[in-house]
């Protein structure tokens, strides 16, 4: 699995927890192939700014071209700020691509509104996050959404249950049912945005080397990295459905290794898609856009 990233020349990017991992490599892959501009929304500006400065490196000096927005996708706050600040600093600029690749695994506790971790960060904030940038997305956009072939460890979403603190020792559980919300999400975002133009992907990247694995005890992480993948290997699937002239003509899938793959039952099942939409939509207090109503 080597894909090559086409010429992006004239694209905007938004790359969401591109300050490590999967989508710094991602970020810079962008950059390397020409994107117009590459925007990174991450929760703290000095862990970015290394890799803001590698892009502007990669850009010849010209830092115009890339950008940093604050986002701390745990807090629905801070998601309403940074599309208010996107405006701001972007005014009329139509985003291409938007992907949602920011994540965590094994973090106990509740975000702000008071949602488990992995359900509030990996699916509620990118949800909001989604929908109000709506209104700056090109008609001809992308939304990719970082999953993980987790989301077929479990067959279901318990909604009440998401409103509590993990109680699995691990958090993986918890963990694969946010990255189920995110197959789901991606499925009923596409079959709403049908005729509109634009798409959505959501995409396994492997299993990766990155710091996502933070939270796991320092042996056995020490040992279960030594069998994974690089970051680099790990950008390749969310680059493809970004950038591949390939999968523009789809949306609603789910990939892995570059390739169109089945999601696991649950993730195919609509009603579900649509129960998580809806009691997403009055958790988050959003205005649905009227191309998605
Ligand atoms: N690594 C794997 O094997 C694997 C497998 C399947 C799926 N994935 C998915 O791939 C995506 C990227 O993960 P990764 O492996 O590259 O992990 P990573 O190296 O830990 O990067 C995760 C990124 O998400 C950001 N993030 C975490 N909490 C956030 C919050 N509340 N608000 C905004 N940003 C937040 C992190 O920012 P900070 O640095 O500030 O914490 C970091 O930039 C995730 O969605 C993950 O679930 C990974």
């Amino acid at each position: 699995m080597n894909y090559k990233v086409p010429d992006q020349s004239g694209k905007v990017f938004v790359v969401t927890g591109a300050n490590t991992g999967i989508g710094r490599v991602t970020a810079l892959e962008l950059a390397r192939a020409g994107a117009k501009r590459v925007i990174l929304a991450c929760r703290s500006q000095e862990r970015t700014q290394p890799v803001l400065d590698e892009i502007t490196e990669i850009y010849g000096g010209d830092a115009e071209r890339v950008g940093f927005l604050a986002l701390d996708l745990g807090d629905f706050e801070s998601v309403r700020q940074c599309v208010a600040t996107y405006g701001e600093v972007y005014g009329d600029e139509r985003v291409d691509v938007l992907i949602n690749n920011a994540g965590l695994a094994g973090k106990k506790g509740l975000t702000r509104q008071g949602f488990e971790m992995a359900f509030g960060v990996n699916h509620l904030g990118p949800f909001l996050f989604t929908l109000l940038m709506w209104e700056h997305l090109a008609d001809d956009a992308r939304i990719v959404n970082v999953a993980s072939r987790a989301h077929k460890r479990v067959d279901g979403i318990d909604f009440d249950v998401v409103r509590e603190e993990a109680k699995t020792p691990t958090g993986f559980p918890e963990y694969s049912v946010s990255k189920l919300a995110n197959v789901l999400f991606s499925r009923e975002l596409a079959r709403r945005a049908k005729g509109t133009g634009k798409r959505s992907y959501a995409l396994h990247p492997g299993v990766v080397a990155s710091d996502v694995w933070r939270e796991v005890p320092g042996v056995v992480r020490w040992v279960v990295k030594r069998f994974m993948i690089t970051n680099e290997e790990g950008a390749m699937t969310t680059l493809y459905c970004a950038t591949s002239e390939a999968a523009s003509g789809q949306s609603g899938k789910y990939y892995s290794e570059c390739k169109e793959k089945a999601p696991a039952k649950c993730g195919q099942d609509d009603a579900l898609a649509r129960e998580l939409w809806d009691r997403s939509v009055s958790w988050v207090g959003v205005e649905v856009p009227e191309e998605l109503g």
